[in-house]
């Protein structure tokens, strides 16, 4: 069963600060890419040649290699739209406790985030390590690159040039600004309590 590309959540001309035309080029067109390209890879794989597979270069290896990539970049643009066209008003409950525990205080939290989506060329995730039950902020160069295995993405930050240079050039902190105000924090507050019972179960790797 092929990937399907997702509806947006809101409409394209509902955020403030990030224009329709950022959103058609971002979810219509780029989106869709790493959608299909998934389908393609995965419709491929199972004609290329096993007995040529080489790490230099094969057949194989470059549809193994962009699996990772268009599955990555399907994923955290998934995110990215979902949590968007909100109000930008500041997480509570459970979430919220989590930030002040780990960041001290949410004004703390959206320094290191934004302090990450400067930091990064692709990516700023929050997420939650089921080894320490803590978020974390890593940060991802490409798609398929920075992800940290077995922890669970929570929020997106899309540093991209593609998702913002329409509207700021190269002003990065003025779209990571804009960013934030049209966030839906109940919904990452949705996605972190999924990730609490999904990290709950997964623990961490034992030895015994
Ligand atoms: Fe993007």
């Amino acid at each position: 069963m092929p990937f399907a590309v997702k509806d947006l959540p809101f409409a394209k001309d509902a955020l403030d600060g990030i224009s329709s035309k950022t959103i058609e080029t971002h979810h219509d067109k780029l989106y869709p890419g790493y959608v299909n390209k998934r389908n393609e890879i995965e419709a491929a794989l199972p004609n290329a040649d096993r007995s040529k597979s080489a790490q230099t270069y094969s057949e194989y290896r470059a549809l193994k290699h962009e699996e990772t990539f268009n599955a990555d970049g399907q994923i955290l643009h998934e995110l990215y739209f979902s949590h968007l066209g909100g109000d930008g008003a500041p997480p509570s409950g459970a979430l919220a406790e989590q930030i002040n525990k780990d960041y001290g205080s949410f004004e703390n939290f959206m320094t290191e985030l934004s302090a990450s989506g400067m930091a990064a060329r692709g990516w700023a995730n929050v997420a939650l390590d089921p080894t320490d039950m803590k978020l974390h902020i890593f940060i991802a160069d490409a798609h398929n690159q920075g992800g940290v295995w077995g922890t669970i993405p929570v929020m997106t930050l899309d540093v991209y040039e593609h998702a913002y240079f329409i509207d700021y050039g190269s002003a990065r902190a003025d779209y990571i600004k804009s960013f934030f105000k049209n966030m839906d924090w109940q919904k990452v507050s949705q996605n972190y309590d999924k990730a609490v019972q999904m990290a709950r179960i997964a623990g961490s790797a034992s030895f015994a």
